[in-house]
C-alpha cells in the first residue's frame, strides 16, 4: 500500500477523494434540496471530464487510492460511462464506486459494469412508492428497484443501500430495510440526518444511531462485523442467519472526525477539506489559467494542511451548516 503524502496537522493520512461530477439531480429529497427551485451551476461552470481526471491523477500521484463519484445525481450527466472507463484507467487507484439514486440506474448498469465499476452506493429511503413520491418529490420508485434488482444479476458487490432515517417518515421501516438482509447480500446502511444548508427540516425528524440498532435489535442479535478497508466510516453489524449487513452511519451521535481520511472535489471545481465547514481551495481557476501539475499538486497539499479537526454539528440549536448537500455531494 502507498502512504499518501496529504497529511493534515492533525497527522490524518488522506487517501479517499470524493468528486461530484454534477450538482444536477432528477430528485428532490426533502432532507438534501429545496422543492422551490434551486440555481444550478451552468454547463462552463462545471469541471470537464478532462479537467477532473487531471485533478484526480494529481491526487494519485499526492497518494489518492481511493475515489467515489457522486452528484448531485452523477447518472444525470452526459457520458458518465465514458467518464469512469477513463477514471478506471488510472493507474494507483486501487478503488472506484458510484453513488447513485438509483433513477437511471437500470439504463446504465450494464455500461457501469463494462467500465469496470464493482461496487455501487444506493440511495433509497423506502420501500413504499407513494412514500418515495413524498420524499423524492418524483414517482419513480419502480424504476429504482428495477435498476437494484439489475445490480444484484451482474453481481455488484456490494450493494450498499443508503438510508437517511426521519423521525415520523420512514422510521417505521426501520425493520423492513433491516430484514432486507436475510435475503439479500445488500449492505444496508441507515444514516443519521444532517442538518446542512436549506433543505434542512427541524430537530424533530432526527433519529439517532443508538436508537436505530435498539429497535432492529427486535430482529435478533447483531453481530458486530469486521470493516473491510472500503467501509468507511460505517459501523457495521450481521443479523444472524443474514446474507447481507447492516451499517450505522452517525455523524451527529459520535462522529467520525479523528479517523476521516477525505477530500472532496465539487462540481464547481472547489477542493473542500470537510463536507461540514465551508472552508474551500478554488481549482477551476489556476486549472484554467493553464496552471502546472506541481500548482495543482500545492493547492491539495494546502487543502489537507488546512483540514479542519472535526465539525460541531450536533443536534440542539446549532444553526444548518450553509452550502447544498447534492453540491458537494453527500
Ligand atoms: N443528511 C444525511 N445524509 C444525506 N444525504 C443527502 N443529504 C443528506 C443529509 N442532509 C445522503 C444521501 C446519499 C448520500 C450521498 O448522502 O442519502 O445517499
Ligand atoms: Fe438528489 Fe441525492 Fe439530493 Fe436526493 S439526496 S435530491 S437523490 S442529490
Amino acid at each position: 500500500m502507498r502512504l499518501s503524502k496529504l497529511i493534515d496537522k492533525y497527522n490524518r493520512r488522506l487517501n479517499y477523494l470524493r468528486v461530484s461530477i454534477t450538482d444536477h439531480c432528477n430528485l428532490r429529497c426533502i432532507y438534501c434540496m429545496s422543492r422551490d427551485s434551486v440555481t444550478k451551476l451552468l454547463h462552463k461552470e462545471i469541471l470537464r471530464y478532462e479537467e477532473i481526471l487531471r485533478v484526480i491523477k494529481t491526487g494519485v500521484r499526492l497518494g489518492i487510492s481511493k475515489v467515489r463519484i457522486t452528484g448531485g445525481e452523477p447518472l444525470v450527466r452526459r457520458d458518465i460511462c465514458g467518464f469512469l472507463s477513463r477514471l478506471n484507467a488510472i493507474d494507483g487507484l486501487s478503488d472506484i464506486s458510484l453513488t447513485t439514486n438509483g433513477v437511471l440506474l437500470l439504463e446504465n448498469i450494464d455500461k457501469i459494469k463494462s467500465a469496470g465499476i464493482k461496487r455501487i452506493n444506493i440511495s433509497l429511503d423506502t420501500l413504499d412508492r407513494h412514500k418515495f413520491k413524498k420524499i423524492t418529490g418524483h414517482n419513480f420508485f419502480q424504476k429504482v428497484i428495477e435498476g437494484i434488482k439489475r445490480a444484484l444479476d451482474l453481481d455488484f458487490y456490494p450493494i450498499k443501500l443508503n438510508v437517511v432515517v426521519l423521525n415520523g417518515i420512514n422510521d417505521n421501516e426501520i425493520l423492513d430495510f433491516a430484514g432486507l438482509t436475510f435475503s439479500y447480500p445488500f449492505q444496508v446502511r441507515f444514516i443519521e440526518y444532517m442538518p446542512i444548508g436549506t433543505a434542512c427540516m427541524s430537530d424533530r425528524r432526527h433519529i439517532l444511531a443508538p436508537e436505530v440498532k435498539d429497535r432492529i435489535s427486535v430482529l435478533g442479535d447483531l453481530v458486530p462485523v469486521d470493516k473491510g478497508l472500503d467501509d468507511g466510516p460505517a459501523e457495521l453489524f450481521k443479523l444472524k442467519g443474514a446474507k447481507g449487513e447492516i451499517g450505522l452511519i452517525h455523524p451527529i451521535s459520535r462522529h467520525f472526525c479523528a479517523t476521516c481520511n477525505r477530500l472532496r472535489l465539487t462540481a464547481s471545481g472547489r477542493l473542500m477539506p470537510c463536507l461540514l465547514s465551508d472552508v474551500y481551495f478554488d481549482i477551476k481557476g489556476p486549472l484554467r489559467k493553464g496552471c502546472s501539475d506541481n500548482d495543482l499538486a500545492d493547492i491539495f497539499l494546502n487543502a489537507a494542511y488546512n483540514k479542519p479537526s472535526s465539525h460541531h454539528l450536533a443536534m440542539n440549536n446549532q444553526p444548518p451548516v450553509p452550502g447544498r448537500m447534492s453540491a458537494i455531494g453527500g
